[in-house]
């Protein structure tokens, strides 16, 4: 394993959080805490928010995505948003698949894999969530769907468009719930979709793909997770809402 071949990111997931003035304030407080990360630092904040969040992060080390993106250029899709227009705003990454979007809005794992590939041809930065529920892990079947998700989520993706593939491993169980996986349980999820992603492309390839952890990390068991040498950083939702602890998260990453 060599993490040194692959960039660590830490992305904030602000899910349905902060007003676009809320938004300005916060990326303010956070930009002088982040300002000498030694990793990628991501903000994904909902839609209404991203003018803003483009505005503030300006001249900063801090790149803005979104939470989600639709998969057709145009037309008659109430609600959705392409990836034109994520471009023209200045957004460079889009998380696709996150488990609060597989259970209450109806993602599936071909709709996953055709956001992903409508982000990656725009030439945006994917962040593409994958995660076992707890029925699921008992069941033992976490490795086989953790391989299942990430080749589904990959299918027609191109070997050169890797280099913009970011995975997140976020086990439905830990997400919001206080509940983090272990580092051990971190790493070897992480190391499953590794694996998957060298099933589909070659070991040598998939040593370069960045592979987050997501799932109650905070600023207290960050440093234990980011040390484990398959978890390439993380996504950060409730402690992305909070500067301090954001900054601390960003630290331990940049070791
Ligand atoms: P959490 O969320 O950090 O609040 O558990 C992580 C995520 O949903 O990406």
């Amino acid at each position: 394993m060599k993490k040194e071949l692959r960039k660590a990111v830490i992305a904030g997931n602000w899910k349905m959080n902060n007003t676009p003035a809320q938004t300005t304030a916060l990326i303010n407080e956070m930009k002088p805490l982040v300002a000498d990360a030694d990793c990628e630092v991501v903000l994904c904040v909902p839609y209404i928010d991203i003018p803003a969040a483009v505005e503030a992060a300006k001249g900063s080390n801090i790149k803005i995505g979104a939470e989600n993106v639709h998969f057709k250029a145009s037309g008659a899709y109430t609600g959705e948003v392409s990836t034109d227009m994520l471009k023209e705003a200045g957004v460079e990454y889009v998380v696709i698949g996150h488990s609060e979007r597989r259970t209450y809005f109806g993602e599936t794992d071909q709709t996953v894999n055709l956001r992903s590939l409508a982000a990656l041809n725009a030439g945006l930065k994917a962040i593409i969530c994958v995660g076992e529920t707890l029925e699921q892990r008992e069941l033992g079947y976490t490795e086989t769907l953790l391989k299942f998700q990430t080749k589904m989520a990959l299918t027609n993706v191109k070997p050169e468009q890797l280099k913009n593939v970011i995975i997140a491993y976020e086990p439905v169980w830990a997400i919001g719930t206080g509940v983090t996986a272990t580092a051990d349980q971190a790493d070897e999820g992480n190391g499953f979709v590794r694996e998957a992603i060298a099933e589909a492309y070659g070991a040598e390839l998939a040593e370069t793909v960045t592979v987050q952890y997501g799932g109650s990390m905070n600023a207290k068991n960050a440093d234990e997770l980011v040390a484990k040498v398959n978890v390439d950083g993380g996504l950060i939702g409730g402690a992305s809402l909070k500067a301090q602890d954001f900054s601390v998260i960003v630290k331990a990453a940049s070791k």
